[in-house]
This record gives C-alpha cells, sequence and structure tokens, in this order.
C-alpha cells in the first residue's frame, strides 16, 4: 500500500478508508493516542491504538522519537485539535528510540540546547517549520526571477580572484600543511599547489556575475558564500547562502525597484504558502516577546510585520540624509549610541540603522548614495566626487538584509579607482576588459538569504534558520 503524507491526509474526507502513514512519534498517552509527524506539516496525525489490538512488546516500543509505520481507518476524530485521526488495525516499529537516551523530551527545549544536536533538532516544531519556510523561500527566489527573464547562474565556488574585498577569505589548497614547497625567497610557492596559484572559497558571486549579465541581460546567483571574518554575532555566518540579482541596463533606481518588489513577492509567498507555519512561529515569537522587558518587546506581531512590509513602500533617502537625521536624534544628543555621529563620512553601525528603520520612519529603508570610501571599488561614482550610487536595504529587526550597487562602468573610473586603493589588477584584467568590450550601465545587489529568513519566520539568532550554521570555532555536524 502507498504511503500517504500527513498534510494530505489531514485535508482528507475521512470515510473509513484505509491508509498508511509513516512517521516519528512525537508523543504517546494512555497506551492509546499516538502524536504523529512526518515532516510534512506543522501538524501531528493522531492515530489512535484500540485495546488489546497490538502486543504488550509492540505498545512499549511505541515511544517519542520512534519511527512506525501505521496501517489504519480513515475516520472523523472525536477528539478536540483535529478534524480526522486515523484508526490503528497494524503497527510496525521501523525504528525503536531509548525513551532513556533520545535527548528531545515533549517538552520545551532552549534554542542553544538545540544546536548541539543539530542532527536531531530538524524533528522539532521550531526547526521544522523553520526549515519548510526556508524551502519555500528558495522556491519562490526561484520563480520571482524566471517569472521575470532572469538566467540562472552558477558562479564558481572556488574563486582566484581576492579582489572583491567583501570580506575575509578561507584559502583553499592542497598544499601539505607544516611542510609546503617554498620558492626563491622562502614563501610558500603556490605554483606547485593544485590550481597553480593561491585559491580561496568566495565572498561573492557579483563579479563573476556581471560578466553573464554582460552576455544574457539579467541573470542571478544563488549560491553559498564564505567569510573568515571573526563575527560572533547573531546576524553573521561564515557560511551563508546570497541571492545576487545583476541586470544589464538598470540604474540605481531601477535597482532599488527590483530589490523592493523581490522583497515583497517572497514575504507574500510565506504568508499565502506557509500559514501553518507562520502561525506557529508567530505564536511562538509571541511567548518569547511576553518574557521580555517592555521596551525590548516588538511592537508588531511577526504575521503584522510581515503584512506591513508587503503592503507599505520602503523609505528612500540618501546617506547625506540620513546622518542629518542621526546627528540630531535623541539617542545621539544624549550619546546613547556606542558610536557617536558627528560628521559626513562616518560609517553607520547597526544601531544607527535600527535607529531609522525602528524609531525614525518605523519601516523598511533603503540608504543610497553613501560615501566612496566606505564602499566598494566597483560602485559608480556620482558627479558630487564624493559618494558612489550604492544601496542598502534596511529591515526592522534585522539591520542590512540587501546590499548592492550600480556598478562603474567607465574603464577610465574604474582603472583610476583600482589603482587609488591598490588593488591587484592584474587579478582583474578580465573584469576590467567588461568595460573594454560593449560596456553598459547595469546594476546589482545581494540580498543575505538567512537575513530574510530570520525576518520571516522571527527568529532572531541566524544559527536557528540554517541546518548546520558554521561560525568561529564551530564547524560540528
Ligand atoms: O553587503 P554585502 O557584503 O555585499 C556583497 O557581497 C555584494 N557583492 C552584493 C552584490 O552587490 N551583488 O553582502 C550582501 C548581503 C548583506 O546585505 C547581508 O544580508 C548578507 O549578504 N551578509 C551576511 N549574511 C550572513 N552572514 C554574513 N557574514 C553576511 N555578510 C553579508
Ligand atoms: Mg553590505
Amino acid at each position: 500500500m502507498k504511503r500517504i503524507k500527513i498534510k494530505e491526509l489531514l485535508t482528507t474526507t475521512p470515510g473509513g478508508q484505509q491508509v498508511k502513514v509513516q512517521g516519528w512519534v512525537r508523543t504517546f498517552r494512555n497506551n492509546q493516542f499516538i502524536a504523529l509527524n512526518d515532516g510534512s506539516t506543522i501538524q501531528n496525525l493522531q492515530a489512535v491504538v484500540g485495546l488489546n489490538s497490538l502486543t504488550e512488546d509492540i505498545l512499549k516500543r511505541i515511544t517519542t522519537g520512534a519511527c512506525v509505520a501505521v496501517l489504519g481507518e480513515l475516520i472523523p476524530s472525536q477528539g478536540k485539535g483535529q478534524t480526522v485521526e486515523v484508526k490503528v488495525t497494524q503497527l510496525e516499529i521501523l525504528g525503536d528510540s531509548d525513551p532513556e537516551k533520545f535527548p528531545l523530551q515533549p517538552k520545551k527545549h532552549s534554542l542553544e540546547f538545540l544546536r548541539e544536536i543539530a542532527h536531531l533538532r530538524g524533528r522539532t516544531n521550531t526547526i521544522s517549520a523553520v526549515m519548510r519556510v526556508r524551502h519555500a523561500m528558495a522556491f519562490a527566489v526561484h520563480q520571482f526571477f524566471n517569472e521575470r527573464g532572469f538566467n540562472y547562474v552558477h558562479t564558481p565556488i572556488i574563486t582566484g580572484s581576492d579582489a572583491e574585498g567583501a570580506g575575509d577569505m578561507f584559502r583553499v589548497t592542497t598544499l601539505h600543511a607544516t611542510k609546503p614547497p617554498l620558492d626563491e625567497n622562502g614563501h610558500i610557492d603556490h605554483r606547485q599547489d593544485f590550481f597553480g596559484k593561491e585559491t580561496n572559497l568566495t565572498v561573492s558571486g557579483q563579479l563573476e556575475g556581471e560578466t553573464y549579465a554582460m552576455a544574457l541581460g539579467d541573470i542571478y546567483t544563488f549560491g553559498p558564500t564564505f567569510r573568515a571574518e571573526n563575527s560572533n554575532t547573531a546576524r553573521h555566518l561564515a557560511e551563508f547562502w546570497m541571492i545576487e540579482p545583476e541586470m544589464a541596463f538598470y540604474d540605481i533606481n531601477d535597482n532599488m525597484q527590483l530589490a523592493t518588489d523581490l522583497l515583497q513577492h517572497l514575504i507574500k509567498y510565506a504568508l499565502a504558502h506557509c500559514a501553518d507555519d507562520l502561525e506557529f512561529l508567530n505564536k511562538r515569537a509571541q511567548e518569547e516577546d511576553a518574557a521580555k522587558p517592555q521596551e525590548q518587546r516588538n511592537e508588531l506581531s511577526l504575521l503584522d510585520r510581515l503584512k506591513f512590509v508587503v503592503e507599505n513602500d520602503f523609505q528612500r533617502l540618501t546617506y547625506t540624509e540620513a546622518i542629518d537625521i542621526l546627528r540630531n536624534s535623541a539617542p545621539n544628543k544624549k550619546k546613547k549610541f556606542q558610536y557617536l555621529i558627528d560628521q559626513w563620512g562616518a560609517d553607520l553601525q547597526s544601531e544607527h540603522e535600527r535607529y531609522l528603520v525602528e524609531k525614525h520612519f518605523k519601516k523598511p529603508v533603503i540608504l543610497y548614495n553613501y560615501p566612496k570610501e566606505i564602499k566598494s571599488f566597483y560602485m559608480r561614482q556620482n558627479e558630487d566626487g564624493k559618494t558612489v550610487a550604492a544601496m542598502d536595504v534596511l529591515f526592522p529587526g534585522i539591520g542590512e538584509i540587501i546590499g548592492g550597487s550600480q556598478r562603474e562602468e567607465r574603464y577610465e573610473n574604474l582603472a583610476k579607482r583600482i589603482q587609488e586603493l591598490n588593488l591587484p589588477e592584474k587579478d582583474l584584467w578580465w573584469y576590467l576588459e567588461l568595460r573594454k568590450f560593449g560596456t553598459a550601465p547595469h546594476s546589482g545587489f545581494g540580498l543575505g538569504f538567512e537575513r530574510l529568513i530570520l525576518f520571516v519566520t522571527g527568529m532572531t539568532n541566524i544559527r536557528d534558520v540554517i541546518p548546520f550554521p558554521r561560525f568561529p570555532k564551530s564547524a560540528e555536524f
């Protein structure tokens, strides 16, 4: 008999028909009621064991965590909390789970504890809900771009250029760890390394992505990126996934519009397709909020925050306007910011970004036209000689969720900036050639996938929205 998933079963009209369900036991009450979950939905199926229908030996093995196959009749439920249930006629234990040893007891566990058992935490309501939402968001990313005629481009994970400067890199080498070959000057001889040169894990697919925007028009990447910075925060991972669209003929305004459309599409998709999981996460976030001091609580519930972002325009303002607001803000005047804003040119910290979003505008903000000194070499230089056409999208509770820019398409300007910043021009020869052969205005941005999942699920630590988080001093599993 073919197995039916619980998600489908729960919307099937019960008429006493035979069904087969397989899943993991969440709880077993009164030697009678099994709460069964197969991961297809946050809802459990109630499987009811009739008196004397199973042997003592089997009953004893129906424990939290055990995997079972149930055959039975689908009937309307007499109990509260579900419309259908399965009256068990046969039950097979597929995998035992020693209740003395299984670490996931039917009670609330802390997220910190769950991180230590990342191989099992997917069987909790919270983590399974987050991972289903994560899947839905990945699907919706591809859907969004496919509908708009973008091509998905796979940029390399091992890169030979160290040019982007987005963060410190992880080296990739096959040379001996303690006795690498040395060159004439006593330095490690990378000519003998696997690729004949120094290579690293990519920090971004952008530069390679640009080459295909100059061929296919509109492209996007969606892959893992790696940063070896020692940031031990709830917003940083050493391995994270990034979505990077790159569009020929887009200026900075087109770029801001696409970023807005993408984020609103994704959140709308979650509201429409992840209702059960979001409802659960909404309740969970409310309980978490209730335990916090008043001033740290969210003004809006998770679901209301999601709806708010879909229904309201994002506030666009220039870096210069933001500095004026911040300089005159109460926390700046009362010296409440850790980094006080006293002059134009200051890099914005997350406390400033969050003030603008959460206190001043109370909505998502897109900051643009940043000082060139605090942004990357490839960003398009504005007429004022001081700023570049960069943009950051800032979200409530998250801070920066997207970073991007219009790209410098003028050869002379780009080459000059590369020299000013002392960047390795020889590694960037191909990037510069794009500006020599049929250059075009173009723009792009990077959306941090886990930051998006944080926002959509209301989780507060980025380590809980990726199956196996990588961060300093942690690469278990
Ligand atoms: O602002 P970033 O560094 O921009 C780039 O990498 C550009 N090449 C993107 C582009 O224009 N194509 O990173 C983009 C986004 C950030 O806004 C943030 O959401 C996320 O990536 N991000 C991280 N997410 C998790 N952990 C980290 N360590 C992250 N660093 C950046
Ligand atoms: Mg950035």
